[in-house]
């Protein structure tokens, strides 16, 4: 690839979730051919693409309020002889694309999930007619036979999909609609674009997946992620987002046997009352989570374990409510995520009887969130006196220190050179809070 300086300015602005970011990535590596580089802003921007999030419906009206602003610009860009090309990506795009295009005239185009390797294209074609619509059929295949295993890391740290779509149709979400069905990446073109990672100083891959732990190439994900351990170099492994119906034993054991395979589990529960989790369609128990569980603690006892909640669900009552408390204090979190039940045309929930009033969903989320910040804040705790592997990441807001993650994804403060990013370092924990740990390192490792 030429290192010519770039000819034009592209700005993209990611929404929601860890894949968006990997996608964002990748549109960037399509597009640099084309001599585009990265801006961090869109004021004079030849190219502003926004890759959104349809998952609810505040993700999704941010969009339209952040293209009013993107409109101005262009027009600011115009009066001064310029043009500034506006392209909407993601789930947004692949769900409401002629919306889009009806709502926000100076879009120029509108491009789904599976298809923005052919944005090359589709920007060639929209500087010749305004409105060119994608008709984003589902195929990631296509899409990741053209995307190039060579990757261009940014740090040590890296996302890598390796699993799209969902099968499960969970009755609130609209991932089954927006990103299609269970498709898995071959395990070769995992493992050469993990090696091109690695040998750009990558010292940890995240495998993504809407449901990574179905992944259904070779071996399933335990398989992977033996075969990705071997990699010279990449050192830590993680996977996120995981369904518990996935949760194989040959998964549980890569736990207890897999050194790199970090003990972290975003396993989403979602609700703790049998009648919820059955109008969710989640397809577990809350007592059949609590022992799948017990036996991931029995294989890595130390596991750090994160979920998702939804909070006022149609037909919730109190006492389900108060189910998902008590699961809660069950299973004692290292950190979760929690949201207030969110309406999406088109889902089996949206059109449930009993949808709950909004002041009940804000007072059910408060009393969730204290709960889940009172037990990551002692999970936090109960690191301080020991001594982890940290791996570096970047410097700190202060002079003198640099951030780094524990295995169990806490971010570590230390006061330490700063040659020491990409490194993997013990470091003594001294004190917690309710977001990060401090610590120090050893004084052999100065
Ligand atoms: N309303 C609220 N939260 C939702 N999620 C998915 N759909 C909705 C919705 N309609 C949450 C789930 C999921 C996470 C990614 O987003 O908890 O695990
Ligand atoms: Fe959505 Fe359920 Fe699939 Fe997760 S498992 S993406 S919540 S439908």
């Amino acid at each position: 690839m030429s290192e010519t300086a770039p000819l034009k300015r592209l700005y993209i602005k990611t929404y929601g979730c860890q894949m968006n970011v990997y996608d964002s990535e990748r549109m960037a590596d399509v597009l640099a051919p084309l001599g585009y580089g990265m801006t961090d802003s869109p004021e004079g921007a030849d190219l502003v693409v926004l890759n959104t999030c349809h998952i609810r419906e505040k993700a999704t009206e941010k969009v339209y309020s952040e293209l009013g602003q993107i409109k101005r610009l262009k027009e600011t860009k115009r009066a001064e002889g310029g043009a500034m090309t506006i392209a909407v990506a993601g789930c947004v795009a692949q769900a409401e694309g002629e919306e889009i295009l009806r709502r926000q005239p100076a879009v120029d185009l509108v491009v789904g999930p599976q298809a923005y390797h052919q944005l090359p294209e589709l920007i060639a074609r929209a500087h010749r007619a305004r409105g060119e619509r994608l008709a984003a059929a589902f195929a990631p295949e296509e899409k990741f036979d053209a995307l190039s295993v060579e990757r261009r890391p940014t740090g040590v740290t890296a996302f890598l999909t390796v699993q799209e779509g969902c099968d499960k149709f969970c009755t609130f979400c609209v991932v089954p609609y927006t990103r299609g069905g269970e498709w898995s990446r071959p395990a070769e073109t995992i493992e050469a674009e993990a090696r091109s990672l690695a040998e750009k100083g990558v010292r940890e891959v995240t495998l993504l997946g809407q449901n990574v732990n179905a992944y259904a190439g070779e071996g399933g994900l335990a398989g992977l992620v033996r075969r990705l351990a071997t990699i010279p170099g990449l050192d830590r492994i993680r996977y996120t987002t995981s369904h518990p119906r996935d949760m194989d034993e040959a998964l549980i054991a890569a736990h207890a046997e897999v050194e790199a395979l970090m003990p972290y589990l975003h396993l989403p529960v979602q609700a703790g009352s049998d009648r919820i989790l059955k109008a969710m369609n989640r397809a577990h128990t809350a007592d059949s989570y609590l022992r799948l569980i017990e036996k991931i603690r029995a294989a890595r006892p130390d596991i750090a374990i994160s979920g998702d909640f939804i909070v006022g669900f149609p037909g919730e009552r109190d006492a389900d409510f108060e189910a998902t408390l008590q699961l809660v204090r069950e299973v004692g979190h290292a950190s979760a995520f929690s949201f207030k039940y969110s309406r999406r045309p088109g889902t089996p929930a949206a059109a449930m009887p009993g949808q709950v009033a909004e002041e009940v969903k804000d007072e059910r989320l408060a009393r969730l969130n204290a709960l889940l910040d009172e037990q990551r804040l002692a999970f936090n705790a109960a690191q301080v006196g020991r001594t982890l592997p940290v791996l570096f990441e970047k410097l700190g807001r202060h002079p003198g220190q640099i951030i780094g993650r524990s295995p169990y994804l806490q971010s570590v403060h230390v006061a330490a050179p700063d040659r020491l990013i990409g490194e993997i370092v013990p470091v003594r924990i001294e004190s917690s809070a309710s977001n990060s740990l401090a610590g120090a390192l050893d004084l052999e490792t100065v």
